[in-house]
């Protein structure tokens, strides 16, 4: 197991956190690397999530997510959500979608969704989810590979290590 997860880990990712809020008003937040695109038209994406997250219930309960892109100087973000604790949010900036899901603040970009399918994946439940809104901020993202955070090198700065 250990040696697959680590194989696994050689594929270098973005980190997302994932957020939603139920009509009761529970909110959840969880981060992830298993975000990808689907299908443009009509637009589609999807995330993973353990089956043993105490997060599941509400994220099913909820009926949309929205995914936040992380910036490279939101490290604690990504390590936040990625904790067990009673209140992630307690302390961390968010503002309404359009479609009244808490979005984070300073990302690179955010996708508001609508879940449209939740598929059995193994040990993880496979949420696909329809765009319903979005934004771009752009900047320099957080990047994750074997199992750490990594600094993302531009074109330039891979150049310049080469001395090209
Ligand atoms: C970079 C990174 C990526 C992660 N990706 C996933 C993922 O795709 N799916 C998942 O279920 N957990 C993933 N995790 C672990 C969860 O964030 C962590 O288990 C979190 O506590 C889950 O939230 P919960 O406590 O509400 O269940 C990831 C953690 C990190 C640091």
């Amino acid at each position: 197991m250990k040696a697959l997860r680590e194989a696994l880990g050689q594929y270098a990712t973005g980190v997302a956190v994932v957020t939603t809020v139920t009509p009761a008003g529970d909110r959840a937040g969880v981060t992830v690397n298993s975000f990808a695109s689907v299908s443009l038209d009509p637009p589609l994406v999807l995330w993973c999530l353990s089956g043993r997250s105490p997060s599941a219930i509400t994220f099913l309960g909820a009926g949309q997510f929205v995914i936040n892109v992380l910036a490279a100087d939101q490290e604690h973000l990504s390590r936040r959500f990625a904790t067990p604790m009673p209140d992630k949010f307690a302390g961390v900036e968010t503002r309404p979608t359009e479609t009244g899901l808490p979005a984070l603040t300073g990302t690179l970009a955010h996708f508001a969704c609508q879940t449209v399918t939740v598929y059995d994946g193994g040990d993880h439940l496979i949420f696909v989810g329809r765009i319903e809104e979005y934004q771009r901020s752009g900047g320099e993202p957080l990047v994750f590979h074997s199992g750490g955070y990594r600094e993302f090198c531009t074109d330039l700065r891979m150049l310049n290590q080469v001395g090209a």
